[in-house]
């Protein structure tokens, strides 16, 4: 194992009932005023909105409701829910929704309480946090991103057409509730895109240095195993709580920073897949999965090692004759063939995206991370997304 160090500072709540158990008495810990932070109507329709005021009211708060933080969330979006948390004198945000809502409220949280442009001093760059942000806690309603257990926030400026992406540990939450039985009213569609957003996750991590034996490896293994067998019995029955608590905390497991301990990391498909959403507001799951075969296709002979563990670990395929490359490439196969039996698309084409000229401004866009097996050069990350198409 490389040296690391860790430290994750939200605390968990996790199961059926969690949030009518433990969320009025967990918020008597905090401040008078509430922001009360979530997306479109989903929760109204589902009943959730009912149990969090009901939760808040019981432990006499202030509610002052931030509504319509979309998919994909803005950097106006965070501007306006900056200023009214400073008008309203919130001390404590509570984000209930998934990481479009979490990931808002964490970049409210650093707004309400600094002075100067966050953008440019925070998403731009990396910033230094050396002042308090608002508190935070979170309900999680949709299961895929994992933002409950970090401090990362993904926020799109419309303006200048960049989607990225900053963890700061001091914007992990306070707490997060994670009731499974919230995820069941959500879309197929978005289940499992979510559910691809997790295993893309994983596979960012996974397909990195180092290759010798590690813990992080072996525990992302079982995860991606856990993820494809969960999701397919999700499709098969959306209201299986097994199925979906595994989801859940796969989700979390993650991104709670446990799996990226010692490892060097890629997101290079992430970076690529942000600047696809900055240009076309694609959905985050869905834009990845599109892209992954693609990309693994261009790099896995530089990570020949880890590729074939893939194949044999995750996917089970036996060597039979088959060369090293052969194994590794059959390993992005099976990726392939299961992106589509459980119903995502595999071409951009699917998701509307044909504009080649504008392919060719997403991709030159895009961090090139420092990647792991390969660095991708601007010309590759062209010919990944003209591939896509
Ligand atoms: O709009 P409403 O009505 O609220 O409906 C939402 C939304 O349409 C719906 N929903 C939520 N809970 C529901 C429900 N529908 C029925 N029943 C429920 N219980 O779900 C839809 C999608 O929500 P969203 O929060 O956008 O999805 P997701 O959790 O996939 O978040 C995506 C965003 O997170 C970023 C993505 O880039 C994207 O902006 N990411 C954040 C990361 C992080 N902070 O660590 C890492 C990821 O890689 C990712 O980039
Ligand atoms: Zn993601």
């Amino acid at each position: 194992m490389n040296n690391f160090i860790f430290e994750n500072d939200t605390k968990v709540y996790f199961g059926k009932g969690c949030v009518k158990e433990y969320l009025s008495s967990v918020l008597s810990h905090y401040g008078k005023t509430v922001m009360l932070a979530y997306g479109g109507e989903a929760i109204k329709r589902n009943g959730i909105y009912d149990e969090i005021v009901e939760a808040l009211t019981a432990a006499k708060k202030t509610i002052v409701e931030f509504s319509g933080i979309m998919a994909n969330p803005t950097y106006a979006k965070v501007l306006e829910g900056a200023a009214l948390a400073r008008e309203k004198g919130v001390d404590f945000i509570l984000g209930v929704g998934g990481g479009s809502v979490m990931d808002c409220c964490k970049a409210v949280s650093l707004a309400a309480r600094y002075e100067g442009d966050i953008w440019n001093d925070f998403w731009e760059r990396a910033g230094i946090v050396d002042f308090e942000p608002l508190p935070l806690g979170f309900v999680v309603t949709v299961t895929g991103t994992g933002s409950e257990c970090n401090g990362g926030a993904v926020i799109t400026n419309e303006e200048r057409k960049i989607k990225t992406g900053r963890d700061y540990p001091a914007c992990n939450a306070k707490f997060a509730m994670l009731d499974p039985v919230y995820t069941m009213t959500v879309p197929l569609r978005q289940t499992i895109s979510g559910g691809f957003d997790i295993l893309s996750h994983i596979m960012e991590t996974y397909f990195s240095e180092p290759n010798e034996d590690n813990v992080s490896d072996n525990i992302s293994e079982a995860l991606m195993k856990s993820v494809i067998h969960n999701l397919r019995e999700v499709i098969k029955n959306p209201k299986d709580y097994t199925a979906r608590s595994n989801l859940m905390w796969a989700a979390t497991m993650a991104e709670n920073r446990i799996i990226k301990l010692g490892k060097r990391c890629d997101f290079q498909c992430h970076q690529m897949e942000h600047q696809l959403g900055a240009y076309t507001d694609c959905n985050h799951g869905e834009g990845l999965a599109v892209l992954h075969p693609i990309y693994y296709r261009h790099i896995y002979k530089d990570g020949l090692p880890k590729f074939i563990r893939f194949a044999e670990n995750v996917w089970n395929i036996p060597r039979e004759g088959m060369s090293d490359e052969e194994l590794a490439q059959s390993g992005v196969e099976s990726l392939a063939m299961f992106i589509a039996e459980i119903g995502l698309p595999t071409t951009l084409t699917e998701l509307g995206i044909t504009d080649e000229a504008l392919l060719g401004e997403v991709a030159d866009s895009c961090n090139i991370a420092p990647g792991s097996y390969k660095k991708m050069t601007a010309e590759e990350i062209r010919q990944i997304l003209k591939e896509s198409i």
